[in-house]
């Protein structure tokens, strides 16, 4: 059964909970779930006639009975203290006081006051049969009678072991209920006592932050109308001292572009939840009799170690019908290169250098449109500017496609420049509340999608440019923060609807052109979640291309997301956004591991540049099959110095690893390093790996390490990962990349 989100559907869910006891006998009878797939163990017990409640996510429990079962749930039951409630309190999927819940409420909303606490019953248990991605699952409806509401609850279980569970809320009364909050929780045991989660900015997206998982409430809001360039991927808590290879973790993500809110909290009562829904603006989500609201998926993934639990997430990611499968095609885009200098012939030109290094996809960025000419004009007047394109951007795509390559086009649909034709046609048609325009950013505004004629204006402009240049891949910018966000309709709150137009459009330009593929940008990395990812299949991951940020930014980014899902380029010798100078190696090498593209203006490399920029495009192309489906491996060398990571073949035959120098380190020779993740009884072929095998040498008598300068050495996976081989001394900022292959 799905959740009730059509007026039927709900009719017939409230048809159900009227029938308590007489069709619910299913309830009754599977009193505890036991979902559990890849590893993973989650177990609902429904046995009280309340929300499901979980008795355990974590490590698999085995071929477990129901007796047995049934033993965690009598060994989980609480006691009544002193000065407690009088009731062994318990808290469900979406925690009410109504069972003894003391910390955030999962449901939070009101009837005009009334009807602010619930207490609901479940009507209905049905299975979810598994699929391609999901194992198996359960969808509760419960219902409380006296609130007038109805609550939907699916959990599901993916084979990979990520468990995901989102609300659906449904107002039969005969008022208006508006929702304020609607939050889902997974318990974590309290052993987990430390919290890691991710902030940013501009430029520097996903920089970790650790600390103590204390007695309260840490929130990580988005009031950014985007997911949020200082968003948290996940919210992870652990035993203290988790690190990528070591320790037991959970983490959960709220996928949701839009405001979002994820949670971690402790209560005094014992207990600790991470969890998260959307943040509603106040009298945003007002529910008429009849009327749903569902909450975002919230996704959960535990492990012994950041990279298990990432690796649950990747596996599930790639698992997905929608993922893409075809190779991640070598890009160039052209915003670093000429930004908005928009010249058809230095672009034609630009695209012979680009197809000469193995470029296989052609991305033309900002610029291209109606007076675009700086960010200070022209956005919402996607038509080809003819002062810059006199013969539109048809030459161009032609000399593209004749070079072999596929064509991207920049847009950013759901933005609008005070100054542009459009503004000036409907100034109507902007987000705002007040009656005054919101704070400006980057010259622009936001367009109110929810407007259905500025939805359809924008939808058929892009399909008209999609359709004309029968355009491969739109890069989907998105440059701002919604701040005061009110529908021009009628001056409500217009997040939630907007974000849901932004899908809307993604789908029905997918639906209209099904081979097209996005890439979700904003401002760089500020909207990499989840529900974006069902319609797109790359996110930028930051709008800072220097490698050594690059590197942690990927790092976190891949908490989440696999390699192939993650946009990186290579920059010029001097990175824009910090003024570092890089070698070729470092940057191509830095790109090497994710969806790996150019962002430089090549007809001003040098030859010698050039050849060694295909070397590295050749070695991207034969690695990318081992590269995108293989697993991420971090490992945890001591020098903060050091940065090592990999990824090692499904299948355990081969494995890349980079061994990169962030800074200078204290010690010379830095010492072993563990390799993991590769079969502890396999005999392993380490070899460097040009073009990045180039060590420098110290003084005239300095060497590399012997394997090294002997070109290989053979070693078990258990050795590798568990007491290492010497690495190479290295300059800061320099890295050097290792081959090792099952013999
Ligand atoms: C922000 C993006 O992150 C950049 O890559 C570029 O597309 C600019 N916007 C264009 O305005």
């Amino acid at each position: 059964m799905t959740e009730p989100t059509t007026a039927p559907e709900r009719i017939a869910a409230r048809d159900r909970a009227t029938e308590r006891g007489s069709g619910s006998g299913r309830a009754a009878g599977h009193a505890i779930h036991h979902l559990r797939a890849g590893g993973t163990s989650l177990v609902l017990d429904l046995s009280g006639g309340g929300l499901p409640r979980i008795l355990h996510w974590g490590d698999a429990l085995g071929e477990a009975t129901i007796a047995d079962l049934e033993a965690v749930r009598a060994a989980a039951e609480r006691q009544v203290v002193s000065n407690g409630l009088d009731v062994a309190p318990t808290f469900s999927v979406v925690p009410e006081q109504s069972t003894g819940w003391l910390g955030t409420p999962g449901l939070s909303g009101h009837r005009d006051g009334r009807d602010f606490s619930t207490a609901f019953a479940v009507t209905h248990v049905d299975p979810i049969e598994g699929d391609a991605v999901v194992a198996e699952g359960v969808q509760v409806v419960a219902a409380d009678d006296v609130a007038g509401l109805l609550l939907a609850v699916t959990v599901q279980i993916t084979h990979s072991g990520v468990v995901r569970l989102r609300g659906a809320v449904t107002n039969v009364g005969e008022t208006p209920y508006t929702v304020d909050g609607l939050a889902v929780v997974l318990p974590v045991p309290i052993e987990a006592e430390e919290i890691l989660d991710l902030t940013g900015r501009h430029v520097r997206e996903r920089a970790p932050q650790r600390h103590a998982f204390t007695t309260g409430t840490h929130a990580r809001e988005s009031r950014r109308g985007r997911t949020g360039l200082d968003a948290t991927l996940l919210v992870v808590a652990g035993v203290p001292g988790f690190s990528f290879r070591s320790g037991e973790v959970w983490g959960v993500h709220v996928a949701w572009s839009g405001n979002h809110r994820t949670l971690a909290e402790r209560t005094s009562q014992g207990d600790a939840v991470l969890g998260g829904g959307e943040l509603l603006l106040p009298g945003e989500m007002v529910l008429q009799p009849e009327g749903a609201y569902r909450g975002p998926w919230v996704y959960g993934s535990h492990g012994h170690g950041l990279d298990a639990l990432s690796a649950r997430f990747h596996e599930y990611l790639r698992a997905r019908p929608g993922h893409p499968r075809a190779a991640r095609p070598v890009v160039l885009n052209t915003w670093e290169a000429v930004y908005f200098d928009h010249d058809p012939v230095a672009l034609c030109a630009l695209a012979d250098a680009a197809a000469e290094v193995g470029v296989e996809r052609f991305v033309l960025d900002d610029g291209w449109s109606l007076g675009r000419r700086s960010p200070r004009a022209g956005l919402g007047d996607w038509w080809v500017d003819p002062a810059v394109w006199p013969d539109g951007l048809g030459p161009l795509v032609s000399h593209v496609r004749s070079l072999g390559m596929d064509f991207g086009l920049w847009f950013e649909p759901e933005m609008v420049s005070p100054d542009s034709e459009l503004a000036r046609r409907h100034p109507d048609w902007i987000l705002s509340a007040g009656g005054r325009l919101p704070p400006s950013s980057r010259s622009q505004q936001v367009l109110d999608l929810t407007h259905p004629r500025a939805y359809a204006y924008v939808r058929d402009r892009l399909d008209a440019i999609v359709t004309e240049y029968a355009v491969d891949y739109i890069k989907w910018d998105h440059n701002r923060d919604l701040v005061e966000a009110g529908r021009s309709l009628d001056g409500r709150p217009g997040v939630h609807l907007q974000t849901r137009a932004a899908y809307r459009l993604m789908d029905e330009l997918r639906e209209r052109h099904p081979a097209l593929e996005i890439e979700s940008c904003s401002s760089g990395g500020g909207r990499i979640d989840l529900e974006v990812l069902e319609r797109t299949d790359r996110v930028w991951a930051s709008d800072c291309i220097d490698a050594l940020e690059r590197r942690q930014i990927e790092r976190w980014t891949a908490l989440l997301l696999p390699p192939e899902l993650i946009g990186s380029h290579v920059g010029a010798e001097t990175a824009q956004w910090t003024g570092r100078r890089h070698a070729l190696s470092f940057r191509a090498g830095t790109a090497l591991f994710w969806s790996f593209g150019i962002e430089w203006d090549l007809r001003t490399a040098s030859s010698e540049q050039r050849a060694e920029l295909a070397r590295w495009v050749s070695l991207y192309k034969s690695l990318r099959p081992l590269l995108h489906t293989g697993r991420v491996v971090r490992a945890d060398h001591p020098d903060p110095a050091l940065q090592i990571q990999g990824t090692v073949a499904r299948d355990g035959s081969e494995a890349v690893f980079a061994v990169a120098a962030l800074a200078t380190s204290a010690w010379s020779p830095p010492g072993r390093a563990r390799l993991p993740g590769l079969e502890a009884d396999a005999r392993y072929r380490l070899r460097p790996l040009p073009p990045a095998d180039e060590i420098p040498r110290y003084g005239p008598d300095a060497r590399g390490p012997r394997w090294w300068d002997e070109g290989e050495v053979t070693l078990t996976g258990r050795v590798l990962g568990g007491v290492g081989v010497q690495i190479p001394a290295l300059q800061p900022e320099r890295l050097v990349l290792i081959h090792a292959e099952r013999v």
